[in-house]
C-alpha cells in the first residue's frame, strides 16, 4: 500500500502536511509533527521583521469552527531560519517554508533570506484575512499583484531550486482567475485555501468578541468551501495543490485528493484531535484504501473530475 507523494520533485511519506500558523516556528514542535505521523510541515509565516500580532483575544474556539486573528505573530526570518535548520538536523521529512510581506520588495527581501535555508518548498501567504489595517486587502483578491509577488518570490527561489506554492484566499471571488495569474508568473503550485473571514459577536458584552473585530474561519466550516476552491483550481489551471480547510479526518483528506490535492494540509485538527491527528488520518486514510481496493493514494488525485 503506497501512501508516497512525490510532490515538485519533493518525497513526502504519506500526503498530510501541517498546515502554517498552527504549531509555530519551533524546530521541536515541528519535528514532533513527523513523529505523530505528519508526512511535511509547514513553517509559521515569517516576515522580515519580529511581530507581536495583535492584541488578546485573538481566537475562538467552538464545535465545528475556529476563529483567528492573531494578526502574524512571528519571530522574523532570521530566527525562522534558525529553526528550519534545526529542524533539518533533526530530520530529512520536507519542510515547506512560508512568509509574507508588506510590499512586493519585502516579500522579495524575505524570500531571499529565507532560501538560504534548506526549505524543501517555499508557500507565499498574501491571503491572511486578519491584517488589512496594517496590510490593506489581501494581495490574493487582485491577479496582478498576487503575480507580481510570486514573481518577485520567484526570482529569489530560482537560484536555489526551490519550487514555489502561493497561498490562496477563499474570499476571492476570481479564485481561479488568480491561480492562473500565479501560474503564468512562475508558481509551481498553489495551496488552497487560508481562512475565510468571519466575525462573532460576544452577547453578554454585546461587542466583537475578538479584539481585531473580525477574524479568519477555520475548521470543518470551512471544509467544503476549501473542496469546491481546490476543485476549480484543479479544473481551471492543471497545477499541483496542496489542498487545506477543514480536514479533519482519513475521509477529508481523501475527499481533497479526489478534488485535485496532492498534498493536504491540516491545521485546527490539531485542536480537536490532539498532536497524534496526523497519524489517524493518515491511519484512517490506509482504511479506506483497504476498504476500497486502492494500491496508491497517488492514483486518487482528481479522480472525482473523471469518474
Ligand atoms: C491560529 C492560526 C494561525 C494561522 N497562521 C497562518 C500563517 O501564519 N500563515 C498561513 O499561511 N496560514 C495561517 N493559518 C491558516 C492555516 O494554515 C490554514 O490555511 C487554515 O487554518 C485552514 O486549515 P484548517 O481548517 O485545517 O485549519 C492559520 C490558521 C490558524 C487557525
Amino acid at each position: 500500500m503506497k501512501t508516497e507523494i512525490s510532490f515538485l520533485g519533493v518525497k513526502f511519506d504519506n500526503p498530510i502536511v501541517l498546515a502554517s500558523g498552527i504549531l509555530g516556528v519551533t524546530a521541536a514542535s515541528m519535528k514532533r509533527c513527523i513523529d505523530l505521523g505528519a508526512g511535511g510541515v509547514t513553517i509559521k509565516s515569517l516576515s522580515m521583521e519580529p511581530r507581536e500580532g495583535h492584541v488578546n483575544p485573538t481566537m475562538a474556539g467552538y464545535d465545528n469552527y475556529f476563529l483567528n486573528a492573531v494578526g502574524l505573530s512571528n519571530p522574523g526570518v532570521k530566527e525562522g531560519v534558525k529553526e528550519i535548520i534545526k529542524f533539518k538536523k533533526m530530520c530529512s521529512a520536507p519542510i515547506i517554508g512560508s512568509i509574507f510581506g508588506g510590499s512586493v520588495e519585502e516579500f522579495g527581501e524575505t524570500a531571499e533570506i529565507i532560501c538560504e535555508s534548506p526549505i524543501d518548498i517555499l508557500e507565499i501567504n498574501i491571503s491572511c484575512p486578519n491584517v488589512k489595517e496594517e496590510f490593506g486587502s489581501p494581495y490574493a483578491y487582485d491577479p496582478k499583484a498576487a503575480a507580481a509577488i510570486t514573481k518577485k518570490v520567484k526570482e529569489a527561489t530560482s537560484k536555489h531550486n526551490i519550487p514555489v506554492s502561493t497561498k490562496l484566499s477563499p474570499n476571492a471571488w476570481n479564485i481561479t482567475e488568480i491561480a492562473k495569474a500565479c501560474k503564468e508568473a512562475g508558481a509551481d503550485a498553489v495551496t488552497a485555501v487560508n481562512t475565510v473571514s468571519g466575525m462573532t459577536i460576544d452577547t453578554s458584552f454585546q461587542t466583537p468578541l475578538l479584539t481585531n473585530k473580525s477574524g479568519g474561519v477555520s475548521g470543518p466550516a470551512l471544509k467544503p468551501i476549501a473542496v469546491k476552491a481546490v476543485w476549480d483550481v484543479y479544473d481551471a489551471c492543471n497545477m499541483p495543490i496542496i489542498a487545506t480547510g477543514g480536514v479533519t479526518s482519513g475521509d477529508d483528506a481523501i475527499e481533497m485528493m479526489l478534488a485535485g490535492g496532492e498534498l493536504v494540509g491540516v491545521g485546527s485538527a490539531v485542536f480537536w484531535r490532539g498532536p497524534e491527528v496526523f497519524k489517524i488520518i493518515v491511519d484512517e486514510m490506509k482504511q479506506y484504501m483497504t476498504n476500497n481496493n486502492i494500491d496508491s493514494l497517488a492514483s486518487i488525485i482528481g479522480k472525482a473530475h473523471t469518474s
